[in-house]
Formats: C-alpha cells, structure tokens, sequence
C-alpha cells in the first residue's frame, strides 16, 4: 500500500493513551492524533504506581481517549487500516485492559490487529519524527528501563547493556522522595540542581572499572541517603544549600555513568560501519538537560548524528506504538485475536 492509517493503544503503566498515525510512501510518518491521560495523582499518596489501581483505571479511560484520537485525527473506525496495540511489557492489568480493548475494536470493524512491545515503540520512534535508516543506536532510559540497543529492523534490536538494578527515572524519584521534593522527581531534582554544587558530595560512578555497557544505580540512593542523612544530623535539618549540591552531586554522577557507558556502546555500534551513523534516546530522562548535552557531546566528538524526540514522544504514548504496529504491518506481520498480554517480554 502507498498509505496506512493505524490507531494505537497503550496502557501498559501509568499513562492510557490512544492515537493514529498515518504513513505515506513519500512523505513517511504523520502523527494525526495522540492523546495521553496520566494517574500521578491517583498513585501519589502511595509513593508507586498501584497495579490494581492503574488497571482500573485504564479500564475506564481507553473507550474515551480512542474516541478523542480519532475525532481529533477527523478519523473514522471505517478509515482504518489497523488497531495496534502494547501487548507488553508491563503491568499486566493495564496491559490486558489495553489489548481486551484493541481486541474488541478489532473484531468489531473487522480490522487486522497489531500486537506491539512497548520497547519497541520506544526504540523506533526516532524513525517516525526523524526518519533514521537502520542502523542506529538507541539509549532507552526512564523510570523503568536503561538499556544500550542497536536497532538493526523493526523486530531486531541487539543489547549491548543495561542497568543490573534501578532505571536511572526511578533514582531520581527515588532521590526526590528523600530529599522532600514532589513526583515524578526527575524535573524536581534538575530544577533543584541548578543552584547547587555538583563537586560536593563525591558519589559512586558504579561499574565504570569493568568493561561492558552494564550500569547500577541503586548503590547512588544509598549514597545519597548517607550524605543526606549526614547534613542533617550537623544542621539539625536539611538546609536549602544541601539539597541543591546532593541534587547536583546526584545528577552529575548519573550523567557521567551514563556518558561514559554512552561512549562504549557507541564504539561498539560504530564498529559496525554503519552508513549514516545515528545515536537517539528515548524515555522521560531524555528530559534533563545535562544528560542529553553530555550523551550530544559523546555523539560530537566520535562524529555521530543526536537524536532526541520531542519529549511527549519520548515518554509513554500511543503514537510510538501505532508507529511501531505501522512497521510490522508493512512486512506482513499482524496477530490474531489470540494475541495475549505479556508482563515480560524482552526485545
Ligand atoms: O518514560 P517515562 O515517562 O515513563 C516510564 O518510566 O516508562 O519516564 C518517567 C521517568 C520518571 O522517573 C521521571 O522522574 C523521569 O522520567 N524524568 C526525568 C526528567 N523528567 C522526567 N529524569 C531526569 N530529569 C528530568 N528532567
Ligand atoms: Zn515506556
């Protein structure tokens, strides 16, 4: 075909979400539509998403935010030619709200289904907002999910490494929560650091000294809590300054491990002569503005392209997965009503 039209649904944490994406043969991808409701509230009194809670929710909201997107695309069910959705992984209740919904619409308009892993749609975004040709080299990082791939197809990724405890989005709510600032922490944190000192407190770039792109964060919490702790048994409190140099000193130290570890994964993708070399990143931590400049002057100094998505892109939304389901349906690939919800499914 010349041209798709794919709705896509995701559900598969804290954000249900619907949209469509159309795909033309000479322009390539357009979003038309892609609406995002978030649980933050809902979960906050609980410090963590609340599976039940979370699948509940996105019971009730999927109906409404896939007629939002396809009202706000001016799209029709009839229009169509494919509901995709995140068949994993995730949290299983939200999943399987997610794919008893695109089952149904599937079944009800008679249109092929597209069962897509939520990683996937992370890691082909950068082809639906910039076009990137494979091979290129994705760092996925958010509150769940650190890993170095080579997105080599739209269903071949090669791993090169990942964190071995915490996501890097989870320290930084992590350092949030103990440091008394709001969730998600990431922004908090960063927009605390910037009046701080990040020479202050010497935290752990863990596993720097062994070869691979593995990484920790965990022993960074412990650190933090350490020097946090310390602070406030010398002043009887935490004072403002405090929290602004351990935010800084924490940031700083997940930007190096990150930096760092960018930079071998790189030399093992550019070993591969790929022909336009291309890093992207994806996930909220793409976000923060110190680890996107170190991760574009890794890419800078070793002569490779930086990509990073919009941010609404780079965090959970359906328009990645209606892409992603758009480029398994090009090959031929679609599922049938035994499609099931998987809670873990590695690339
Ligand atoms: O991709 P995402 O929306 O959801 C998943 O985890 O799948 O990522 C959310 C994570 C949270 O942990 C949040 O604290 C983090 O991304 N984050 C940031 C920033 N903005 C969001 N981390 C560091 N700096 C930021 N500016
Ligand atoms: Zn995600």
């Amino acid at each position: 075909p010349n041209q798709l039209t794919v709705l896509g649904i995701e559900s598969s944490c804290d954000d249900t979400s619907a949209a469509v994406v159309r795909w033309r043969k000479e322009t390539g991808g357009e979003i038309l539509s892609n609406v995002v409701s978030g649980q933050t509230e809902l979960h906050a009194a609980f410090g963590g998403v609340v599976p039940e809670i979370a699948a509940r929710a996105h019971a009730e909201k999927l109906d409404l935010m896939v007629e939002a997107a396809l009202r706000d695309a001016r799209v029709t069910l009839k229009e169509l030619d494919a509901i995709a959705v995140t068949a994993g992984p995730g949290l299983i209740g939200g999943v399987l709200s997610g794919v008893m919904c695109a089952k149904g619409l599937a079944a009800g308009a008679g249109l092929p289904l597209v069962g897509v892993n939520h990683l996937a749609g992370h890691a082909l975004t950068p082809r639906l907002t910039d076009g990137l040709g494979f091979p290129y080299l994705m760092l996925l990082v958010s509150g769940g999910h650190c890993q170095f791939l080579i997105v080599e197809s739209p269903d071949r990724f090669h791993r090169l490494g990942g964190t071995i405890d915490d996501a890097p989005g989870e320290a930084f709510d992590k350092t949030a929560r103990l440091l008394g600032l709001e969730q998600p922490g990431g922004p908090e944190v960063e927009q605390a650091a910037v009046a701080g000192n990040s020479k202050r407190f010497p935290f752990p770039r863990p596993l720097l000294d062994r070869p691979g792109c593995d990484m920790s964060f965990s022993g960074l919490k412990t650190a933090l809590l350490r020097a946090r702790d310390a602070c406030i048994k010398r002043e009887q409190g935490l004072r403002e300054q405090d929290r602004a140099d351990l935010c800084a000193s924490f940031q700083a130290a997940v930007a190096d491990v990150l930096a760092e570890k960018s930079r071998r994964a790189l030399a093992a993708y550019l070993a591969l002569n790929p022909p336009v070399p291309m890093m992207a990143v994806a996930g909220g931590v793409a976000a923060n503005n110190l680890i996107r400049a170190r991760l574009e002057a890794v890419c800078t100094e070793q002569g490779t392209g930086f990509v990073a998505p919009p941010l609404a892109l780079c965090t959970d939304n359906a328009g990645m997965i209606a892409w992603a389901g758009i480029e398994r349906f090009r090959r031929g690939e679609t599922d049938d009503l035994t499609l099931s919800a998987r809670p873990r499914w590695p690339l």
